[in-house]
């Protein structure tokens, strides 16, 4: 999900490759390396004809790595990568690139390979030493094996042993590979994590986003799932895996350095409510049993016993995180019959917590980092509950100091108002609902029912997607409001809270979000026609008590956006302005209806001027208390 970039052409690879990687790293990553190509070193009278492949990584920063290079003479022919870490914590051994046993090959990958485990484990048998705990480490040994099998005489070349390779991986990627036995080819292969060729003249550049190629080239091509490049030093060829060749269309780059750094969106937010689609489904991937209705979460493979005995869920969180903690709490209750809470850690911290070993506390956070879930989890645990993690960034202090957890595979997520970190959160609930469900009698037919319709998710997230165009229309329209009331029921209220704290992160405009059956004890006082209320209101079990407070609000001057499903006209005849969602699982709908709140506070903000990736007073992660 991090960053790969490579080149091949006159000109010695390093600078490429370092420039190209720290344009990519404001994406955020946990460590960096760089292999090329080099002859063999001289040896009396005759320098070896072979070509070795040199290796150079570093923990953290770009810099780091950039200084390790110093004085390093690079070949033509060179791959680098910024890694987040999915598989294997962040470390200088777990970073990229990827060799084999015998250094025949050096492989880059952004993704996630699924069936790593059992890949390695026929490696293993067959004699493949392992350096590092990462999935991506078996394309290497796995080149190795088609190109120089152990025992055996059987020798295929780079590029055939590169398609039977990626015919034996299930799961994610972006690939990026050179080779000692064929240094005149760099091979790369796309299968749902995007990668875009650079054709320079004389010289070829690969990358896993187009913004590390501003300045260097002007014309780009693409490749999709199921493709290879073989990529010489002054041109290239697309196949599919059936080595057929694909004609491909080569696009001018228009951009300039600053859009490049969002891949062509105006801001990381804009950029990563668009990912949604990509990182729920990474969030699943591998993750759904579609035929017996069940989650496989092999990150909690060690406690699965000790969950069958939990009678009780408290969730432990903040801010956005607190909210898809709320939804978790009406999933865990009516699919899994489990009582839960969800505490907001920094008063969680505060209270004496009667916990005990049949409680599970749930700590979401996307940083991993966060003081106050931190601490409430260190209560928790002093308290002898079972502690599970719902995290994003592996490795973190979070991920570490819980008993077991899912990590949830978001990719990296820069800007500070959380998107697809609070999806991807909804979704890991999800699977974590049809766990402890199928544990405790959710019924097959209702598990495959839910599971069908999580993987429908992300077809559904793009048609909202598709309406950023009319959502803008209406921020606009309501960009200058004094106040903005957010109302929902049930499953949906965590989105009115997620709505307004969106609005205020990044907008600064004051706005609350209620439950929509509070409005008549209090709030609704502050109705009148200078305020506008987002109500999110889909067609599910709670649809006509919502649009009775509707009626409350309009017979009271005020202005309704309602959030409903698509085809209720009824509701758009009486709603101010209103944006549609698909049907889904009422328990799903919250997945859906959260984007056009992102959007319309993303639109509003913009409207207003504001840093929107940077807001004032806020940090990423709020590592103090
Ligand atoms: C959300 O947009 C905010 N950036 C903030 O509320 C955030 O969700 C909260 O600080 C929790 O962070 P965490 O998920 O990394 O623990
Ligand atoms: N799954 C691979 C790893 O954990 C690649 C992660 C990435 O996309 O950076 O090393």
């Amino acid at each position: 999900m991090c960053g790969i970039v490579g080149y091949f052409g006159k000109r010695p690879a390093k600078d490429f490759l370092i420039e190209g990687l720290k344009r990519l790293e404001y994406r955020g990553y946990d460590s960096a390396g760089v292999a090329f190509l080099e002859k063999g070193a001289q040896r009396g009278s005759k320098a070896s004809k072979r070509w070795k492949i040199k290796a150079i990584k570093a923990l953290g920063k770009v810099a780091a790595l950039q200084m390790k290079m110093e004085g390093v003479f690079v070949s033509g022919i060179g791959i680098a990568h910024t890694r987040w870490a999915t598989h294997g914590k962040p470390s200088e051994r777990n970073a990229h690139p990827h060799i084999d046993c015998k250094g025949l090959v050096a492989v880059v990958h952004n993704g996630i390979i699924e069936n790593h485990r059992e890949l390695k484990e026929v490696l293993e048998k067959r004699g493949h030493k392992f350096r590092s705990e990462t999935d991506t480490e078996v394309i290497a040994h796995l080149l190795e094996e088609e190109m120089s099998p152990s025992g055996e005489k059987r020798k295929v070349g780079f590029e055939e042993a590169f398609v039977k390779t990626l015919k034996q991986l299930r799961g994610a990627y972006g690939i990026v590979a050179i080779a000692t036995e064929d240094p005149e080819i760099m091979l790369a292969a796309r299968f749902s994590s995007p990668l875009v060729l650079g054709i320079g003249s004389g010289e070829m550049f690969i990358a896993s986003d187009v913004s590390a190629l501003v300045g260097d080239v002007k014309r780009v091509v693409y490749l999709d799932d199921d493709e290879i490049a073989v990529i010489r030093r002054d041109g290239y060829v697309v196949k599919t895996l059936s080595s057929r060749k694909r004609e491909k269309e080569e696009l001018t780059l228009e951009w300039d350095k600053t859009v490049a750094e969002h891949s062509g969106y105006a801001h990381f937010m804009l950029k990563e409510i668009f990912d949604q689609p990509k990182s729920f489904a990474d969030a699943l991937r591998g993750r759904l049993i579609l035929e017996e209705g069940m989650a496989q979460l092999g990150g909690l493979s060690a406690v699965e016993k000790r969950l069958r005995s939990i009678n009780r869920i408290v969730i432990v969180s903040c801010g956005t995180s607190y909210h898809s903690g709320l939804v978790g709490e009406y999933m865990f209750e009516e699919y899994a019959g489990i009582p839960t809470e969800v505490e907001m850690a920094s008063e969680f911290r505060y209270r004496k917590p009667l916990l005990d070993r049949k409680t599970a506390v749930i700590a979401i956070s996307q940083s991993g980092e966060t003081a106050d879930t931190l601490a409430a989890i260190r209560e928790a645990k002093e308290k002898g509950a079972l502690v599970l993690g719902i995290v994003n960034v592996v490795g973190s202090t979070i991920a570490r100091e819980t008993d077991a957890g899912v990590y949830c595979h978001a990719g990296p997520e820069i800007s500070v108002a959380s998107t697809k970190a609070f999806t991807s959160q909804l979704a890991i609930l999800s699977l974590l609902t049809l766990y402890l469900g199928r544990q405790r009698g959710l019924s097959l037919v209702m598990g495959k029912r839910i599971a069908k319709e999580l993987e429908q998710i992300p077809k559904y997230m793009e048609r909202v997607l598709a309406q950023a165009k009319d959502i803008k229309k209406l921020a606009k329209k309501y960009a200058k409001q004094a106040h903005y009331l957010y109302l929902g029921r049930k499953y949906n209220f965590p989105n009115a809270l997620e709505g307004a704290l969106k609005i205020k992160e990044i907008a600064y405009a004051p706005a609350q979000g209620y439950p929509t059956g509070e409005m008549k004890h209090g709030p609704i006082a502050l109705i009148d026609s200078s305020v506008v209320t987002v109500m999110i209101m889909p067609k599910d079990s709670v649809y006509e008590k919502n649009v009775s407070g509707m009626e409350e609000i309009l017979a009271r001057g005020g202005k309704i956006l309602a959030i409903a499903t698509e085809g209720d006209t009824a509701l758009a005849k009486k709603a101010t302005d209103v944006i549609f969602i698909p049907k889904t699982l009422e328990m799903l709908s919250p997945l859906l209806a959260v984007i056009p709140l992102q959007l319309f506070a993303y639109y509003v903000a913009v409207e207003r001027g504001y840093d929107i990736d940077k807001p004032r007073n806020l940090a990423k992660s709020v590592t103090v208390e």
